[in-house]
């Protein structure tokens, strides 16, 4: 048996930000439920970003202090200082900042230039190092990391750069988003080549969009570098609403199967037929069904 991997559960967040019809706070609630139910260790389940700019986003506190938790960690996206305070008036387990490789994608999802997201970035994460109860911990991420929709391809050096000042910001935690999901692993692999010279690869998060269906052999890839967090969206729900084109997270239940069929333990040992449960729970609330069991 190899080294535990982490999956970061995604889904209640990037999996619905995107959805148009308002999904209710009780079902998002029911959804998250069900995977910390499944085992899984942290849920990402609120973004306390503009409402104009997310709408689904919208009733993060509702979300956050409606669910029971058991042993799960949830998290929550904060852009801003307003985001920040709302945040903190919740009882997250973590926040996450989020910045992009590129100025492109800086201005799309964040209004704001390159510099002037890193500045911002860094006063709420000094503010959070001041404010923050013992315990809760800083997430931070990086969109785009190797390719923009806005911009082309990206340089590794610069996904460094950024990497090194989240984590010296204080970060715990760096999360690099494949955002519209078409890296192909040797990418990945040049990316990472540069990341890990500058942050521990046990701080590093691989976070993949499935667009092109190479995000399996992306997490290969950057198991090789020594990666061990992978975040995925239970039922692949998912997509950015800034970034055209981007579909669905990685499988949740296709990340499980395909590391303890290469030997990998899970940390957390969530349970699998939860999880399934999970997902049908995730398509009824969507109206989606696939399966005969769907139909149940
Ligand atoms: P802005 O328009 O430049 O900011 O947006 P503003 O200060 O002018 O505010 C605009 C309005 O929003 C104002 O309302 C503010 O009060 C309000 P008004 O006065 O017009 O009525 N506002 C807020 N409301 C609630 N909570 C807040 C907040 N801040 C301002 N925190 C801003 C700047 C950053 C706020 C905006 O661009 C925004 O919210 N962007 C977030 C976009 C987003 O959520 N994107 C998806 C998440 S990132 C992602 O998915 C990538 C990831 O998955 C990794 C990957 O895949 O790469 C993490
Ligand atoms: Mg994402």
């Amino acid at each position: 048996m190899q080294q535990a991997v982490e999956i970061f559960e995604v889904g209640p967040r990037d999996g619905l930000q995107n959805e148009p019809a308002f999904i209710s706070s009780a079902d998002k609630i029911a959804l998250t439920e069900a995977l910390a139910r499944a085992g899984l260790m942290r849920i990402e389940c609120a973004s306390f970003v503009s409402p104009k700019w997310v709408p689904q986003m919208a009733d993060g506190a509702q979300v956050v202090k409606g669910v029971t938790p058991g042993t799960a960690r949830l998290y929550a996206l904060a852009p801003n200082m307003r985001g920040l305070q709302a945040t903190l008036a919740t009882p997250v387990g973590g926040v996450c900042v989020f910045i992009a490789a590129t100025e492109g994608f800086s201005r799309a999802n964040t209004n704001i230039s390159l510099a002037g997201a890193v500045e911002r970035v860094q006063e709420v994460i000094a503010a959070f190092k001041a404010e923050a109860p013992e315990g809760v911990r800083m997430r931070g991420y990086i969109s785009c990391v190797t390719e923009c929709p806005y911009d082309g391809p990206v340089a590794p050096s610069e996904v460094a750069r950024l990497a090194e000042l989240l984590h010296g910001a204080g970060c715990d935690e760096i999360s690099l988003g494949d955002t519209i999901g078409t890296a192909y692993p040797e990418q990945v692999a040049r990316m990472l080549e540069a990341v890990v010279q500058r942050v521990p690869a046990g701080l590093l998060a691989g976070h993949f969009h499935d667009t092109a269906g190479r995000a399996l052999a992306n997490i290969d890839a950057s198991l090789d570098y020594g990666l061990r967090i992978f975040d995925a969206s239970i039922a692949g729900l998912g997509g950015c609403p800034y970034a055209p084109g981007a579909k669905g997270n990685v499988d949740t239940q296709l990340v499980y199967d395909h590391l303890v069929a290469r030997g990998y333990e899970i940390a957390g040992s969530p349970n699998r037929a939860v999880l399934e449960s999970a997902a049908r729970l995730a398509r009824k609330i969507l109206g989606r069904t696939e399966g005969p069991e769907d139909a149940i």
